[in-house]
């Protein structure tokens, strides 16, 4: 018999397709974030479900008495939106999907860099609005990114192509902070130095971007206090979870000019995004794109697959994370 699989939004065609060919497959034909009350219903009734960023699996959710759910194949690396302690419990695998988008998010990182340190947001929006009066010395200055100094905060795999593109391209001088200690190897690679503490990285960094998990561990690690430890005009990069940083502080340092800029591509409580963030200056706003293009998201769903059907087979998965993850 097939196993009964839940997908829980549309995914690229091809790879929705081979899934298809693999499992007695369900999708959410609305591709609509699915609720608390119909994720936990569907514990009940699949062996396995598929979910993204947008499904809150929290606690409350796992918290039945029949589960026939055995796996959760989340179509991500980010899996924060899971409370991987109560799966473990309940005996469920979780796998995601990293490395395949290592690369695509670093892209984004980088392009966040650049557009917000060169006000490219506030120019397209200058001319498309009719605004653009002519070249002048003076118009739209922004920060040059060449030979800046860039802190990474979460020095994992997206973080090295982020520090990768930034040295070889941009000549930029590299500031790790890490939760445990890079091989010098790893670092030697894009000439980093590995600091201690946030503080060291904020203190003499020009772009700061984040590249660490989110969830509760890391809620608000760029608080108040280490917005205002950031030099004056460096800017902040955020394509890792919007929780990670205080997002009214964030505005408030931007509308005092304290940093010269931001740019974000996930916010806390997305896809809502605060009105204080939507009026600061010298910030540019993207949709949660990171991962977004047709070769990553065609390999997130053929590594979910290769996950699935390891599983279903008996095998250990290629991605199985741990609860402590
Ligand atoms: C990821 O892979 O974590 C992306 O942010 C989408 O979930």
């Amino acid at each position: 018999m097939r196993a009964k699989v839940l997908l829980t939004r549309a995914w690229p065609e091809e790879v929705e397709a081979e899934l298809a060919r693999k499992v007695d497959l369900t999708r959410n034909e609305h591709d609509r974030p699915m609720t608390q009350a119909e994720l936990r219903g569907a514990l009940g009734v699949y062996d396995a479900i598929l979910p993204t960023v947008t499904d809150r699996l929290d606690a409350a959710v796992f918290d039945r008495a029949e589960i026939r759910t055995r796996f959760l194949g989340n179509y991500g690396v980010g899996v924060s939106h899971i409370d991987l302690a109560a799966a473990a419990a309940k005996g469920i695998a979780v796998t995601n999907t990293p490395d395949v988008l290592s690369d695509c998010t670093a892209d984004l990182a980088m392009t966040l860099i650049l557009m917000t340190a060169r006000r490219a947001g506030e120019g397209e929006r200058e001319l498309r609005a009719g605004l653009w009066a002519g070249w002048r010395p003076t118009h739209l200055v922004g920060t040059k990114v060449t030979g800046a100094t860039l802190g990474i905060i979460g020095f994992g795999r997206i973080g090295q192509a982020l520090a990768a593109r930034a040295h070889r391209g941009f000549g930029m001088k590299i500031l790790v902070q890490n939760r445990s200690a890079v091989a010098p190897q790893v670092l030697a690679e894009v000439g980093a130095a590995q600091v201690g503490t946030v503080e060291e990285l904020l203190a003499t960094s020009d772009f700061v971007s984040l590249h660490c998990p989110g969830g509760a561990a890391n809620r608000h690690l760029i608080d108040a206090g280490r917005i205002a430890a950031m030099r004056p005009g460096a800017i902040l990069v955020n394509t890792a979870r919007g929780e990670v940083v205080d997002e009214e502080a964030l505005a408030g340092a931007l509308m005092a000019g304290a940093i010269g800029g931001a740019g974000l591509d996930v916010y806390d409580g997305e896809p809502q995004v605060r009105p204080a963030l939507l009026a600061a200056p010298n910030t540019v706003l993207l949709p949660h794109l990171g991962s977004a293009t047709s070769a990553t998201r065609a390999a997130m769903g053929r590594r979910v697959i290769a996950n699935l059907t390891a599983f279903l087979a008996g095998r250990q998965p290629g991605d199985l994370i741990g609860a402590r993850a």
